[in-house]
């Protein structure tokens, strides 16, 4: 890890949105996880009840997957698949707010789940920053009052700033 993952600075490529609802956050997603490629990792940061699981169900509706998307709080991952059209690839949830030592990581079998040809979302990143590659797309999510989330997308190496600029030539025209 070459950058602490939070606090972030802010980037010229970070994207920001305001969203007034939940289904509004799984929007955001939805149309980030249309834009996912096998190999991708994204971290999710930000406190309780921020918004990231519903983020994460929101990336999973966008490739494809209908399922039951919750916090994987004691098994510590989740595994769902894409639908065909995205040769149903797995999609890996994990939540490490109950990690205490990188070293557990092995354990659930962590440490190389990114090396892996899934996409991987992670919340929870900080209780594994020493052991994360040093690209990945950051969703910081930060609680602004009871409906409104500020979700911020900032990119972390090439591919991630490419995915962000395609995302926003998506959203934006
Ligand atoms: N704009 C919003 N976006 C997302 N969630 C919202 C929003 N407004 C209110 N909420 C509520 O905030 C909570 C978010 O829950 P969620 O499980 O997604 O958070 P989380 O960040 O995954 O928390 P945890 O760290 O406990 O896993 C839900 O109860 C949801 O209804
Ligand atoms: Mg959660």
């Amino acid at each position: 890890m070459t950058e602490p993952l939070l606090p972030a600075v802010q980037t010229p490529h970070d994207l920001d949105f305001i969203s007034h609802s939940p289904a509004q956050t799984e929007r955001i997603g939805i149309r980030l996880g249309q834009l996912l490629r096998a190999g991708d990792l994204v971290l999710l940061s930000g406190p309780l009840g921020a918004g990231k699981t519903h983020f994460i169900k929101g990336v999973a509706r966008g490739l494809g997957y209908d399922g039951p998307v919750t916090s994987p709080t004691f098994v510590l991952i989740n595994e769902y698949r894409a639908d065909a059209a995205r040769g149903r690839l797995p999609i890996y949830h994990v939540d490490l707010y109950r990690v205490n030592d990188v070293t557990e990581l092995a354990t659930i079998g962590l440490d190389e789940l990114w090396l892996t040809d899934g996409i991987c979302l992670i919340e929870w990143p900080e209780r594994a920053a020493a052991a994360l590659p040093s690209e990945y797309l950051q969703v910081a999510l930060s609680y602004i009052s009871e409906t409104k989330r500020q979700v911020r997308l900032m990119p972390h190496g090439s591919r991630y700033r490419d995915l962000l600029a395609t995302f926003k030539e998506a959203t934006f025209g």
